[in-house]
């Protein structure tokens, strides 16, 4: 059976590192899972001012996480935190309250960036918005890429064979918990 993943990438920028880490973990993903990406680099910033009348790139942000089986976060770190603008699209889909797009959505947090800690920081954090938002994500293996464009082609391409095999393995890992995890929302309980 076929997964839809929502993936977003944390960075706006056009030489990203983590849209790269996208397109690599795209290509050695399990056949079973069908990938599109969740654009926030138009979205206006957040308040609630908006939640009696969405705009519609928040009403299509939020259609297209709740349209996925499983949403994937590529991001990079910011100043030892999460990137503004993928803060501003977590919280663009949280809202209005009560009707949180996150709640149950089985979730991927990966990253890379050009410190020794690959993004360590941000993803816990991350982490914490997610669990707060009701989001279960997938706890091991974690990915913190320490980016070198040696091993990394533009197009995602992957020239060294151990790092090619850890992504793969994470990508099976996620699908598997993907898996699980609309099992367990299907049955209805724990
Ligand atoms: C950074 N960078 C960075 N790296 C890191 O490992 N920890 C950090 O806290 C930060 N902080 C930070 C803040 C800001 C504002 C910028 C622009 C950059 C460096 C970062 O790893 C590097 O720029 C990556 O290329 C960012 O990923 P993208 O945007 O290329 O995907």
């Amino acid at each position: 059976m076929a997964y839809r993943i929502g993936y977003m990438v944390g960075s706006l920028a056009t030489g990203s590192i983590n849209r790269i880490l996208s397109k690599a973990l795209l290509k050695v993903a399990p056949d079973d899972l069908e990938f599109t990406e969740i654009e926030i680099g138009n979205l206006p910033l957040y308040n609630y001012d908006y939640d009696s009348d969405y705009p519609a790139e928040g009403r299509a942000l939020k259609e297209a996480i709740e349209s996925s089986d499983g949403i994937l976060l590529v991001s990079p770190e910011y100043n030892r935190s999460i990137p503004g603008a993928l803060k501003n699209a977590i919280d663009w889909g949280s809202r209005p309250w009560g009707a949180n797009s996150f709640a149950r959505k089985p979730t991927g947090v990966v990253g890379a960036s050009i410190g020794a800690i690959g993004t360590a920081v941000a993803q816990s954090q991350l982490r914490s918005v997610l669990s707060f938002l009701d989001a279960p994500q997938l706890n091991s293996p974690e990915v913190y890429i320490n980016f070198d464009p040696e091993v990394f082609g533009e197009d995602g391409e992957i020239h060294n064979d151990s790092t090619k095999e850890f992504l793969t393995h994470y990508m099976n890992e996620y699908c598997a918990f993907v898996q699980r995890v609309l099992d367990v929302n299907a049955a209805g309980h724990i």
